[in-house]
């Protein structure tokens, strides 16, 4: 019985007999032979179909393929040098599963809004598909990379019965009655997680009801939020900085077609690899960007541009650490040389991207954390559990959230977080 591969495998097979499971994304024909253009979610490459080489009802079938119509096929491999793939194959019998017309994405330009209203079917096009295929990457050396680590996995609840971090940003459930929130961050269980099992990590959607319709916002995104026990902040920048080196590696080894798809220089991404990241005190950051012209005081937040001023002077991620107390949360622990500081650090991504990941060392004290609980106007009984934690065995820890989509924008080097996941909500879009 003739093998059946995946498009993926035929370099495996070469001048071999196989059968494929294919759908068409475009076809071409010039008299007795056909170009039909493949592609089965693991590549896409070229069949060529000979009228001589198959039966008289198997031309006519071709001939009426249309564009995404399904089919069997058994053909013989071959290397393609002037294709992108680099081999093609060469049809002998194929059979028709479905065939219909007006498959509406065309090869042609489309707006971005009609792309994204056909998004189910979008997904099947040569750049979500190369984009898809690396946020897999990332999430399997996500999950490799803390299992090396010595961490486990850990699952936080979307529910919440009151804000973790503040209210400004929470979504309202009506929960059989009550009021509800859906999780802007599985961190304050992830503590929880850590003081039961030493390290953990967290990896799951997200809900944030900022108004913005920036390119690095979306209501729903996934975040990987580690924490560790016994750790202090200087040893998570380490994991931290391991942990992007590792991923971007990983992507370079698995993903130089899914690059090259998108058109991503490769060397970009490798000083990453490299690790030795520059931590670049807040205070420096503000003095890069007034030296460069910008008009920033000591004390404010960086917004969009100043990232991008910043991360455009590294070849790799860069750490900011140590903001000032007043813009940053009430869990993180002040810097005791500083206590006008937290020892805490935001991770952006070079090229521009900005903030990918953001984390701190938490303060382990009960009375001084509950005194910043009480500071920053939160309600005390909701945070009892939340204090329990510091009160049974607290002990120095770590954590840090990384938003899956905004690091993948960076590593393929999209204009727009929301091509970075398969189905986006944004402020404006639900559907499909
Ligand atoms: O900086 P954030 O708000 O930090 C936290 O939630 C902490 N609890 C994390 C922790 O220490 N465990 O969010 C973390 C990351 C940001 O750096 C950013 O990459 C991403 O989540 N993010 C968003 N991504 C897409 N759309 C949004 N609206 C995002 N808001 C934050
Ligand atoms: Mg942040």
């Amino acid at each position: 019985m003739t093998e059946l591969i995946s498009i993926k495998e035929a370099p495996k097979h070469v001048n071999e007999e196989v059968r494929l499971h294919v759908w068409l994304t475009d076809k071409r024909s010039s008299g007795k032979i056909m170009f039909l253009q493949l592609r089965d979610g693991t590549a896409f490459f070229q069949g060529v179909l000979r009228k001589n080489d198959v039966s008289e009802e198997v031309f006519a079938a071709a001939k009426e393929l249309r564009q995404e119509a399904s089919f069997y096929l058994t053909g013989t491999i071959h290397e393609d040098q002037r294709s992108h793939f680099g081999y093609e194959v060469q049809i002998s019998d194929l059979q028709v599963v479905s065939n219909n017309d007006g498959y509406p994405i065309g090869n042609k330009e489309h707006g971005v809004d009609f792309l994204l209203d056909n998004r189910h079917l979008w997904l099947r096009s040569k750049k979500p598909f190369a984009i898809m295929q690396i946020r897999n990457t990332m999430f399997k050396a996500t999950v490799d990379f803390f299992e090396k680590e010595g961490f486990v996995k850990f699952d936080a609840p979307i529910f919440m019965h009151s804000a973790p971090e503040g209210t400004t940003q929470l979504f309202h459930v009506d929960y059989f009655k009550h009021d509800a929130y859906l999780s802007q961050s599985g961190q304050l269980y992830g503590e929880a997680g850590a003081m039961a099992y030493g390290k953990i990590f967290t990896f799951g959607p997200t809900f944030r009801a900022e108004e913005s319709k920036g390119r690095r916002h979306m209501t729903e995104f996934w975040m990987m939020e580690p924490e560790m026990a016994w750790m202090h902040q200087d040893e998570s920048l380490d994991i931290q900085e391991r942990y992007l080196a590792y991923m971007t590696k990983q992507v370079l080894e698995h993903n130089q077609y899914e690059l090259s798809i998108l058109g991503r220089d490769p060397d970009k991404l490798r000083p990453t690899t490299e690790g030795n990241f520059t931590r670049l005190s807040y205070d420096d950051a503000v003095k890069m960007l007034q030296d460069a012209g910008r008009d920033f005081k000591w004390g404010d937040d960086f917004g969009a541009p100043d990232e991008e001023v910043i991360s455009k002077s590294f070849d790799r991620p860069v750490f900011i650490v140590n903001y000032p107390t007043s813009i940053k949360q009430f869990y993180m622990k002040k810097n005791p040389d500083n206590p006008k500081e937290y020892l805490c650090a935001d991770v952006l991504a070079p090229e521009g991207y900005g903030e990918i990941m953001g984390g701190s060392e938490r303060e382990g004290d009960y009375e001084v954390l509950k005194q910043q609980i009480e500071d920053a106007g939160l309600n005390l009984a909701d945070y009892q559990w939340y204090l329990d934690l510091r009160k049974f065995g607290g002990v120095p820890h770590s954590g840090f959230g990384m938003g899956f989509e905004r690091t993948i924008a960076w590593i393929c080097k999209l204009d727009h977080i929301r091509e970075a996941i398969p189905f986006p909500r944004l402020i404006n879009r639900m559907q499909p």
